[in-house]
Parts: C-alpha cells; sequence; structure tokens
C-alpha cells in the first residue's frame, strides 16, 4: 500500500517521521512493537524495497544513523543511495523543493541529517516520499524510538518510569522528552542555567505529558534530578551544531553535570545509564560509569537498526495515523 493512504481506511496516513510530537500514542507503540518483531525477524519486510531506492542525505557526521539506515534498507530489499553535502545540485543554489519534486519521482524515501529543522520540514512538504528526520539542531526523532524501546526492554515497561537527563537541553533530550510524555513516563531535564531544552518543545512535550499522564520538568539542580531516578541518560556537551569556540565556557558551566558513580549512587536500585553516543570519556559522563554495569548503552546503539526499518515499513505501508488523528 502506498505511503499517503491509511491501511484502516479512516484517513490520509502520516507521511513523514520529522518529530515525535507528529505521533499518536497508538503510532509510537506500533513503532515499538513492529521494532521488537523485526529484531526477533530482521528479513520480514525483504520484499518491501526489492530494487528500489532510499536517498540519504547528510550535511553532519555520522556513524550509528548512517549505517544503521544503510543496513536497515538493505534488509527490507533496497538499496541506500548516499548523498553528501558536495553530490547534489542543491550546493549550487537548486531549491530543495525542486530538489524534493525530482527525488520524489525516483526514489522511495528521503532520510536527511541537516542543521535547520525548516529544512527537513521543507523537504517534506515538497516531496511526495516519506522524508525522515536523521538529526537536526531540533530534534533526533529517530533516537528516541531507539532510547524507548531500549528502556522497555530493559524495565520492562515505560508507563511510570523515571528518567533523568542530564546535560544540555539539546535535540536529543527535545525528542526524548516528547517520547516520554507519550509513553507516560516522568522525564526531568536537568541543565545548568542558560543550557535549558527550547520553551517551545517544553510545551509542546508538556501538553503530550497532560493527555498521558506523563510529567516533563526542568531544573537546574542535579541531584535532585537524579535522585531516585530509573534512567540516567546524558549527551554530548557541544553538539555538532554548537561552534568549537564554546568548548572552554561550556566545560565549565556542565562540569557539575558529569555523570558519575557518585550522581547514579542517587538513583533507584536496578537503574540504567543511557547515551547515544558518541560519548566523551572524562566530559559528560566517567569511564566508570559508561563502561559499568549500569550503563546499556551498546544494547540501545544496537536497536538503532530495528527501530529505522520500523519506521521505514510503518511509513511505506501507510500504518501511522498521526498525532491529532482522532481529535
Ligand atoms: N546517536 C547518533 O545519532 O549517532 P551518530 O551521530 O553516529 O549517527
Ligand atoms: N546532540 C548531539 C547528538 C549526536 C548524535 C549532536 O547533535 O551532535
Amino acid at each position: 500500500m502506498p505511503a499517503g493512504q491509511a491501511q484502516d481506511g479512516y484517513a490520509v496516513a502520516l507521511k513523514d517521521y520529522l518529530r515525535i510530537s507528529a505521533l499518536s500514542r497508538r503510532d509510537l507503540t506500533l513503532l515499538l512493537d513492529l521494532s521488537e518483531e523485526l529484531k526477533r525477524d530482521p528479513h520480514r519486510y525483504s520484499g518491501l524495497l526489492r530494487n528500489e531506492v532510499v536517498a540519504m542525505d547528510f550535511t553532519k557526521p555520522s556513524t550509528r544513523t548512517r549505517v544503521s539506515f544503510t543496513v536497515a534498507i538493505a534488509r527490507l530489499g533496497g538499496t541506500p543511495e548516499m548523498l553528501g553535502p558536495a553530490d547534489l545540485q542543491l550546493g549550487r543554489g537548486e531549491t530543495i523543493e525542486d530538489t524534493a519534486r525530482v527525488l520524489s519521482r525516483y526514489v522511495k524515501a528521503f532520510v536527511i541529517r541537516t542543521f535547520a529543522d525548516e529544512e527537513v520540514g521543507r523537504f517534506a512538504a515538497a516531496s511526495t516520499i516519506p522524508v525522515i528526520n536523521a538529526l537536526t539542531d531540533g530534534h533526533h526523532p529517530c533516537q528516541a524510538l531507539a532510547d524507548l524501546l531500549t528502556i522497555r526492554e530493559k524495565l520492562g515497561r515505560l508507563d511510570g518510569v523515571r528518567v533523568a537527563f542530564v546535560g544540555d537541553g539539546c535535540n536529543t533530550v527535545h525528542s526524548l522528552m516528547e517520547a516520554a510524555a507519550l509513553a507516560g513516563m516522568q522525564v526531568t531535564v536537568a541543565t545548568p542555567p542558560g543550557y535549558e531544552p527550547d520553551a517551545d518543545v517544553v510545551e509542546t512535550a508538556r501538553s503530550i505529558a497532560l493527555q498521558n499522564r506523563a510529567s516533563v520538568e526542568t531544573t537546574n539542580d542535579v541531584r535532585a534530578a537524579v535522585t531516585g531516578a530509573d534512567v540516567v541518560y546524558t549527551d554530548v556537551w557541544l553538539s555538532m551544531n554548537v561552534d568549537a569556540s564554546e568548548k572552554e565556557t561550556r566545560v565549565k558551566a556542565f562540569s557539575p553535570y558529569r555523570v558519575t558513580d557518585e550522581l547514579m549512587g542517587l538513583t533507584e536500585t536496578g537503574s540504567i545509564f543511557m547515551h547515544c553516543l558518541p560519548a566523551h570519556r572524562g566530559e559528560e559522563v566517567t569511564a566508570q560509569v559508561i563502561d559499568g554495569f549500569r550503563s546499556v548503552v551498546w544494547d540501545q546503539a544496537a536497536n538503532r537498526l530495528c527501530t529505522e526499518q520500523a519506521i521505514l515499513v510503518a511509513l511505506l505501508t501507510g500504518r501511522l495515523e498521526g498525532a491529532g488523528h482522532w481529535a
């Protein structure tokens, strides 16, 4: 069934995967269940993309997302076409809209990693194929799906789970807040003053939380945030969109927010440590924690593969209803 047509016939399906807040709670559960199914049986939909191509345009570096999407596309029977900043005529002034219209006539989906969220939105609006956000300055929705799958696997549930995100209020935590709110979790984000998550995203996550018996809090008090937490999550102090000249200032501001054994000692028994990776041992997390018994980072990274397969399958078969479907 082509994307854009709902399998249940109720409405037009969600075409793109740009931001977690665009999903319904049912979509999130569907994606997690489908990810689990694909993890057990990776070649279940091996004919879906047979003899077809998925374009990937990455203007920022990537290890996990790039390689896991390549494998996910191959497992669905397709071929990935990797494009970089110098490859497309975009770099020579062709518009995003013209590029999107042309690519829609060749490939089955478009996976984009770039800076501005607005660019991905323009690609999505001008294309007739599914567009997937593989990380922007504002969001990392593919990561959040793997994060929730990992938490569900490790703790056996999502509802009521207490997550403390510690560090920079960046793309990773934006998507994590929205996903956690949708799943009925309690999320607290602890950042240094001035590095809080975007206020608009916090407001969106809170409105999702209200409908799902979840909560979203922000604080500068790292010890209060992690006390009793089931999950402690951190990310780099300098995201790819942050200028390297900020390093010294940031290291000074973020040092009290480093995840250490002492901080982990305040958490709930059986708590886990998560990081989207790449990690900088000795900066946002100590080697003892990331390489220690609470760390689930390798399973979390592994889950990028089946979750990306699930995103592709769900979009290409028109299974996502989108937020507000029943509104
Ligand atoms: N976590 C993540 O997105 O990693 P990459 O930047 O290596 O893709
Ligand atoms: N916040 C990080 C995530 C990397 C996967 C960045 O944007 O660089």
